[in-house]
Formats: structure tokens, sequence, C-alpha cells
């Protein structure tokens, strides 16, 4: 290695190191200076270049202020997750690699680390064992995947053959959902060709759930989108039920798992879940409760000779050996080597070490969700995961708080809309997460419930 290039990754090492030292005390979403800052990156496309070192220097002055700090314990929006140390470092290896992970010929490392991945996921998520794996970036393709998988096969059931014949003279499938389907899904529906508009929805408990006996009848054209993990109650559908139903119809489940299936892996969680393993595909997020760096995931389907037709390549020069093919089961070809990732989250937590993960975050909900009832705040969804959903007495009081604790930079969440009121969310996703992070933020929450300006 030239001494240029040990250097330039020697500096990178002690910016990442000193990004993560300074994580605990700055502010968790950029200030207004920070923002600021990104300006500097806005100039004209240079015409003469710029030392490698300088680069990664200015990158560091004024991207890492102006990062949101997703990687420390005290960020509860959305659903994102941290990145466990043992995740950034593969990944660091990896990128080093620069492995295409399309096939094996061509990555045979990472061809491997997915198949020894793939088996461990479907074990500690307890999925039929011969399922596809396939890596994607996020829990939209993961979804997206599965429903190419559902379209072509109760497509082919009919008899028609959609990957030659295309969509324009297809048998019209039905799609049926929840009303508290996650907005993504709808996106994976529309890019599969179907229309929004004809959409069944389905009514939904008070969390979120979908109401089995009030479903839609289902028949062998149907494709059913199931949820485990309520993107605000954190919530599961009655697997055991609607998969039975779907299944003496001939109708296809896909279960977006996207954080929820993690649940899984915990034994006081998994009685949630009980009844997916019936389902036909299912995709979850390595990026959220896995806690791995962001562009990972992964759908699994139950019948492998589908996702092979849907996503298998024909070119000679791809080389087809009998191994597993990682372009063979997924949209893309060319792309980064996910599987390794997972392999060392995995390798590194273990069985135990990811249920423990589940479990402590679900533990930290259930304190927010005691401190947050205490504070005066009204709990609004029965807390069975890592989701808690919570309001003041009316909007205007619940607006003024967020508006507090997000400015507290002390720790960030978002608005949400649940049974039609305005509502704040937490979601503790992150492994970095600790009881102390809880308190503080608490004691934050308890601030802005009474009015205090917290900055
Ligand atoms: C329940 C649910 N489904 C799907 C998604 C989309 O996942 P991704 O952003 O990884 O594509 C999310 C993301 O928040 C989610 O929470």
């Amino acid at each position: 290695m030239s001494r240029s290039t040990r250097e330039l990754l020697q500096i990178t090492s002690e910016l990442a190191n000193r990004y993560i030292e300074e994580l605990g005390r700055r502010e968790v979403v950029p200030g207004a200076e920070a923002v600021q800052g990104l300006q500097e990156f806005h100039e004209p496309m240079p015409v003469d270049g710029t030392s490698p070192e300088q680069v990664i220097r200015r990158l560091d002055r004024f991207g890492s202020p102006a990062t949101v700090a997703t990687t420390g314990g005290r960020y509860y929006g959305f659903v994102v997750g941290g990145a466990l140390p043992v995740s950034v470092a593969a990944n660091w290896l990896a990128t080093t690699w620069d492995q295409n992970a399309g096939a094996w010929a061509l990555a045979p490392v990472a061809a491997e680390l997915e198949t020894v991945a793939a088996g461990w996921l479907l074990e500690i998520l307890d999925l039929p064992r011969n399922a596809a794996v396939g890596f994607v970036t996020g829990s939209t393709m993961g979804t997206f995947s599965g429903l190419a998988c559902a379209r072509a096969d109760l497509l082919a059931r009919l008899g028609y053959d959609v990957k030659r014949r295309g969509l324009a003279n297809a048998p019209q499938l039905r799609i049926v959902v929840s009303r508290e389907i996650h907005p993504t899904n709808l996106l994976t529906l529309s890019y599969l060709g179907f229309g929004l508009g004809d959409i069944e929805y389905s009514a939904t408990d008070e969390e979120g759930r979908i109401i089995p006996e009030q479903m839609p009848v289902l028949d062998s054209r149907t494709i059913v989108l199931l949820q485990a993990g309520n993107i605000n109650s954190g919530s599961f559908d009655d697997f055991e039920q609607i998969c039975r139903e779907a299944r003496a119809a001939g109708a296809w489940v896909h279960v977006d798992g996207a954080f929820g299936l993690w649940a899984r892996a915990s034994s006081s969680k998994k009685h949630l879940t009980r009844g997916i393993e019936k389902a036909h595909s299912w995709s979850v997020d390595g990026h959220k409760w896995l806690n791995l760096p962001q562009d990972s995931a992964i759908y699994a389907c139950r019948k492998p000779k589908v996702v092979e037709e849907v996503f298998g390549v024909n070119a000679t020069y791809l080389m087809r050996d009998g191994r597993r093919q990682p372009n063979n089961l997924v949209p893309e070809l060319s792309r980064r080597a996910r599987g390794v990732e997972f392999w060392a989250a995995l390798k590194s937590l273990g069985k135990r070490g990811v249920e423990e993960l589940v479990n402590r975050s679900c533990a930290h909900a259930r304190r927010f969700a005691e401190g947050l009832a205490d504070a005066g705040y009204e709990v609004l969804n029965d807390v069975v995961l890592n989701q808690v959903v919570f309001a003041c007495r009316d909007e205007t009081a619940t607006r003024d708080a967020l508006a507090r604790i997000q400015a507290s930079g002390v720790t960030w969440l978002g608005p949400t809309t649940w049974k039609g009121r305005l509502c704040m969310r937490i979601s503790v996703s992150s492994w970095a997460t600790t009881d102390e992070d809880v308190q503080r933020s608490l004691a934050v929450m308890e601030r802005a419930i009474q009015g205090e300006v917290l900055k």
C-alpha cells in the first residue's frame, strides 16, 4: 500500500473515532450553524483536483456536524436503528474489498457470507429453512421483491406467464391490505403496475391490526399484505388466522416485517408473530433493529423456483455453476456485499445477543410509556414492542410539547397521526440506547409538557 493510502485511511479512522466519541456530547440534530455549513459544498464543479486528505477533512469539517445523531442513544424518530460497531467495521473492510456481490465468481467471499447469513436469518427468524433469501437495499425493495414473486406465481397459476406476455393483457389480481399499511408498500404496488385505486382496504382494530372477520373474501387472485410491527403501535396482524384463510383460498400472503419481524428472535415476544411462518414471503430490514449501516435488508420467499423465474438472469457470461448466485434472487445485478454486515452482526451477537437487543429496546419503550404517563401524557398504544405513541390533552399542546422536545437537542422524535389524532411517536431501535439515555430524554419530555422552554 502506498504511504498516502495508509495515511488517508488512518486519518479517516481517527475522524470516525472522534465522531463516535463526540456523539454523546453533541445535540441530536444539527443546529442552524451546522446546516448553514453545508453551503460550503455548493461550489462550481472544480476544474482542478484536491488532495484526498483535504477532501476527507472537508467532508468531516462540514459534513460530520450536519449529521443527525441516529447512531447515538437518544434518537427515537421514525424507525431507524443505529449501527453496531462490528457492523460499521465489517462495512469498512468490505468497502475496502469493493466486491461486486452480484455473482459468486465475482465475489466468492460476498456470496458465501450471504449464503451463511441467509441460513442464520431463516433460523433466528424461524422461517421455512428452504426459503430463498435476497439481500436488498431496504424493506421497500424487500416488499417489492416479495410482491413481484406473488404476482408471477398467482398469474402462472392462472395460466399466464407475466414475464413473457407482460401486464397489458394479464388477468386482474386483487390486492388486500390493512388500512394501516405502511405507505412504502403502496409505492411498491404501484412500481409493480397495480392501480392504487383498485386496492381493497381491510378494517383495523384499536391497535391497527386487521380485523380478520371484516376482511374481503380472499381468492386465488388475491395478494394479501400483512404487518409485523405497525409503524405506530408496533402491533401485529393475526397471521395464524389470516394465513390459514389465505392458503385455503389460494391467495398469497406477504408480510412487511421491516422491524417487527425481529420479535421472532425473542422468546418473550415471539408469540406476537404466531403463524407468520405460514405466509409466502417476508421482508425485514437489517438497518433498523439489527443495527446494520443503512441500505441493508432482506426478503425471503418460500418458493425459490418462483424467485429464480422472476429475478434469474440468463447471460452466459454470468456463469451458472450450481452455486447460489446472489443476483438471481434480487432486482439488481451489481451491488455491494450486504451479506458481510449481516454475517458480522449475527456472528458477534449470536442468538442471545439479538434477543437481548430486542428485549432491551422493548424494556426501554415500556419505561418511556410509564414515565410519559406519570408526566401527564396520554399513552395511546398498547406498548407490546419498541413503539410508543403519546399525546397531550389537545393538538396545540401536543404540537408545542413536540416543538420543545425537538428543540432541546437532547433527544429527537417525530409527529404521527394515530386514530385521526396528532401524536408523537417514540421508536427505540438503537443498540446504543441506555437506561441513562431514557432517563435524560424523559426528563426533557416531562419539562416539555409543563411548557418549559428547553433551550
Ligand atoms: C413498517 C415499515 N415498513 C416498511 C418500511 C420501509 O422500509 P425501508 O425504509 O427500509 O425501505 C418502514 C420504514 O420505516 C417501516 O417502518
